[in-house]
């Protein structure tokens, strides 16, 4: 029988899902965690979706041996392409990042730009899903296979990467979105940047906000909120402890103890 105690599942392919973790400290405090970050297989934007499925199911069942109540599929590469696959093959709930992602852009703009990985925006996912909810909303979704290396590699306030996040934008730009969605929970963490670049006109949405809220909701329902002043977090990678620890530092304010993980075979 599920706990209300036992830890939500959490999981990117490196520091990107971090952004999903700081908003479940601001919005679900009281929650333990288990992050996962696969930082020896990353950058899964570029991977091919029988790669990236087979990926996710290891996860998965490695969580799921670890007793979560809940899983989030913090990486949106995942969610546009192996989240329905996997969703029924396991018995507590997992939540991604589209749907919610797609909510908060139509909740706030008209014509929307998603920067994504090359996965993501290839599979049409956020496209999808906006026009679901609004169909005369217009959509442009743009692949930066740059920008995962360069936030994995600690790369963010440089001039070249301004350059390349220029370049990326312009085509957005031209079109003259009013909303531009971070389709890779890596994105967020390029916030400085993107934001001088950007015209304060266009509001910048993260799906991280929406999937929490969702998170909480289903929580809710399932009467599975955990006991206040409870929570604490446990971080697992596939790679090297010590670099995502030094890395995430920056991005969580303080240095995680960290595990290195072998994911069971599925
Ligand atoms: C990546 O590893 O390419 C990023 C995954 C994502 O958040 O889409």
């Amino acid at each position: 029988m599920t706990n209300h105690n036992q830890p939500i599942g959490v999981f990117d392919s490196g520091v990107g899902g971090l952004t999903v973790l700081r908003a479940m400290y601001r919005q679900l405090p009281d929650e333990s965690v288990l992050y996962f970050g696969d930082t020896a297989r990353l950058p899964y934007g570029t991977r091919s979706p029988q790669e990236i499925l087979q990926f996710v199911r290891e996860i998965l069942l490695w969580m799921a041996q670890s007793r979560v109540k809940m899983a989030i599929v913090a990486c949106n590469t995942s969610s546009a392409l192996a989240l329905e696959a996997v969703r029924c093959e396991f018995d507590f709930p997992i939540l991604g990042l589209i749907l919610p992602g797609a909510r908060g852009a139509v909740g706030v703009g008209q014509r929307i730009g998603v920067i994504a990985t090359p996965a993501t925006a290839a599979s049409g996912a956020y496209r999808r899903a906006i026009l679901e909810m609004n169909p005369s909303a217009e959509v442009w979704e743009m692949g930066c296979p740059e920008f995962v290396p360069l936030i994995e590699g600690n790369r963010i306030h440089t001039q070249q990467t301004r350059e390349i996040i220029r370049e990326y934008l312009e085509p957005l730009l031209a079109q003259k979105m009013d909303t531009l969605v971070y389709g890779c929970t890596h994105y967020p963490l390029l916030e400085p940047v993107l934001r001088q670049l950007l015209p304060p006109e266009v509001t910048l949405v993260d799906p991280a906000t929406y999937v929490v809220q969702a998170a909480a909701q289903e929580l809710d329902l399932l009467g599975l909120r955990a006991t206040p002043g409870q929570g604490s977090t446990q971080f697992g990678v596939s790679g090297c402890p010590n670099s995502f620890a030094t890395l995430s530092q920056q991005w969580l304010g303080f240095v995680p103890h960290v595990h290195h993980v072998v994911l069971p075979p599925v």
